[in-house]
């Protein structure tokens, strides 16, 4: 939900920012705009409607002065539609201050009909450029001190916000502030940089230094200091950047979702890497934490989208290995009723992005309420993690495309772990040897459902581009994972998709059944529960006699399936708890194919954001 990058140093700040905001645009793609302090003290602004490279070929055809101080931005759009005018930076102090924002000021309409009263005209319909006028103002106000502008600003916000200033009367100062909304320093050598994530500066440096929530920054070239609303100093937290820029760049791959496909085997084995010791599962992270698993009666796992199908397949595998009872919220949903939770609850988060608005107010309010929380993240120095009593990450490595893959993948990972890590600390799991030995398979597995399946199932998609919807049928885990496909179809190829517990079907679903409609259908391993394969071998016969089109994922062998589907996916035997790992990487090779064989863009899908810092 909009990416921001700042730079102060030596060097011409432009290119820097447009790189920074070319590894942010996944946070938002419907406007980007610089603002740069010249070489003569003069500040330039551009801005465009589309995306980044919109932006590009508007400062090819006309260049825009550059200089070494500058901020940048890529726009998800909230207050004001996607044009030239609404997107960011804005400008204040007769043009002399330049402003961007991430996040809502949800006080907005107050302060701006204050404005306005008092003489401001204003061009946009932001939100933000309300924020730029009061900010302009106080600095007028106060004889020219950007650092005490900007409180006196942030303390009238409500909301969630990160900003960004320059002005150009400071050559070689980018200030910033952030509630709730995402802002990291990057710490370079004579340079400095600040970024919605680090993806905005990795590429020159893998120093930072996380800043806390309600705290401003002020970056120069030699020094960084931050400060807290009222003016105190405070010292922020240093980390590495564990991963390099190669890492977030598409090397040659056609797009991120495809590179991040791929990479799921290792994705799986780095989340997995040094949590088994001895036959069992320890997270060092978890380490003298065990009384968050001893003393409680319930779990509660709360996530949003993709994050929460993985946290449904986390309650079958909590609930099996640690014996407690597991339930899953909608991060959105949970705190606006009355949840009963409290010392005695286990509240897991889990988000990729550790910045997910809905998720950070779920974890806020769940400690506000007296319970414990842990949070599953992929992102070092987020704010859900550090929000959270104890915190295990993924490492799944950047994920730039919009429709999460490898991060889900390693978030299933990080919850089977934590479900015998927990079994362990419980008394539950006397034995975990063959549970281990299936996690340490599962990365070469993934990687033969890849070797094998690909060009099958691509090939399925092109078929099916004409399509109009398509469902998804699956029992137990296999269940949220037909909730993953057919999102995953929706999100990128913009065709009906929707996922069903396969025994829910003839409660009324069935109903959609028509000649020629699509299902997958995710079939257990009869290794498992003979009785679940054959209710879902029943269920396959129910649609098939309703003309579906049936196209099954089964394991290996499994010949049951085969009189009543018209295409088999095969994938690799593997532990009941462990199976979703591999039957999700068809449904995303699917979804990817089909989007591509229709021409959409798979890593930027319409009306999307990576990152959704709003509720
Ligand atoms: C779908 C997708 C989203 C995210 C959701 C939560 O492909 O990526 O549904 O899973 O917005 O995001 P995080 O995990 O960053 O909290």
């Amino acid at each position: 939900m909009c990416g921001i990058v700042g730079y102060v140093g030596p060097r011409p700040s432009q290119d820097i920012l447009l790189a920074g905001l070319a590894r942010l645009e996944y946070r938002g793609y419907d406007s980007a705009g610089v603002a740069v302090i010249d070489g003569d003290g003069a500040l330039g602004m551009r801005k465009k409607a589309g995306k980044l490279s919109a932006l590009r070929d508007s400062l090819s055809d006309a260049p825009l002065p550059d200089g070494t101080t500058g901020i940048g931005h890529t726009r998800w759009a909230t207050h004001g539609g996607p044009t030239d005018v609404n997107a960011h930076p804005h400008l204040a102090d007769d043009d002399k201050l330049a402003l961007i924002h991430n996040g809502i000021i949800e006080n907005f309409a107050s302060l701006r009909d204050e404005l306005v009263a008092a003489g401001v005209a204003f061009r946009s319909e932001t939100d933000t450029e309300v924020a730029a006028a009061l900010l302009g103002r106080e600095y007028a106000q106060n004889g020219g001190d950007l650092q005490l502008a900007f409180r006196s600003v942030v303390n009238r916000l409500e909301g969630a916000f990160t900003l960004l200033a320059v002005h150009q009367d400071h050559q070689g100062l980018v200030v910033g502030a952030r509630r709730n909304s995402p802002l990291v320093i990057g710490l370079g050598e004579g340079e400095n940089f600040l970024g919605s994530d680090v993806a905005a500066f990795v590429e020159h440096t893998r120093h930072a230094l996380a800043i806390g929530q309600d705290q401003i920054v002020s970056i120069t070239p030699d020094a960084v200091t931050v400060v807290d609303f009222a003016g105190t100093p405070v010292e922020p937290e240093p980390f590495e950047v564990s991963w390099d820029a190669a890492a977030a760049e598409k090397g040659g791959w056609a797009s991120f979702m495809a590179k991040e496909v791929s990479e799921q085997p290792e994705a799986v084995a780095n989340t997995i890497r040094g949590r088994i010791h001895d036959g069992q599962v320890v997270i060092p992270e978890l380490d003298g934490l065990d009384d968050l698993f001893l003393g409680i009666n319930r779990v509660i796992i709360t996530a949003c989208g993709t994050a929460s199908y993985a946290a449904l397949v986390g309650k079958y595998a909590i609930e099996q290995w640690a014996r407690v009872a597991v339930d899953v919220e909608l991060a959105h949903e949970f705190r606006y009723r009355d949840p009963v939770i409290g010392a005695d609850t286990l509240v897991v988060s889990i988000s990729q992005s550790g910045e997910t608005m809905d998720t950070l107010m779920a974890v806020k309010y769940a400690r506000e309420r007296g319970a414990r929380t842990l949070s599953i993240c992929n992102t070092q120095g987020a704010t859900i993690p550090r929000e959270s009593d104890a915190v295990v990450y993924t490492h799944a490595g950047p994920e730039v495309a919009v429709a999460s893959t490898k991060a889900f993948s390693a978030q299933i990972t990080a919850l089977l772990l934590l479900g015998l890590h927990m079994g362990r600390v419980r008394g539950s799991v006397a034995d975990a040897s063959t549970d281990v030995d299936e996690l340490s398979a599962l990365p070469d597995k993934i990687a033969r459902v890849l070797a094998d399946e690909n060009e099958h199932v691509s090939q399925l998609a092109g078929w099916m581009a004409d399509t109009r919807s398509v469902l998804f049928l699956g029992r137990h885990v296999g269940y949220p994972i037909a909730l993953e496909g057919a999102l995953k179809l929706k999100e990128i190829s913009y065709i009906h998709a929707e996922g069903f517990a396969a025994g829910e079907l003839k409660h009324g679903p069935i109903a959609l059944i028509e000649p020629g409609q699509p299902v997958f259908v995710l079939v257990p391993s009869p290794r498992h529960s003979a009785l679940v394969h054959s209710k879902v071998v029943s269920n396959i016969q129910e649609i098939r006699a309703r003309g579906a089109r049936v196209i099954v994922i089964a394991e290996e062998g499994d010949a049951a399936v085969l009189p009543f589907a018209d295409e088999v996916i095969r994938i690799p035997l593997a532990g009941a708890m462990f199976e979703p790992l591999l039957a999700v990487v068809p449904l995303q090779i699917f979804a990817m194919a089909l989007a591509t064989a229709k021409g959409l863009d798979v890593d930027q899908p319409r009306n999307l954001a990576k990152s959704v810092t709003v509720e």
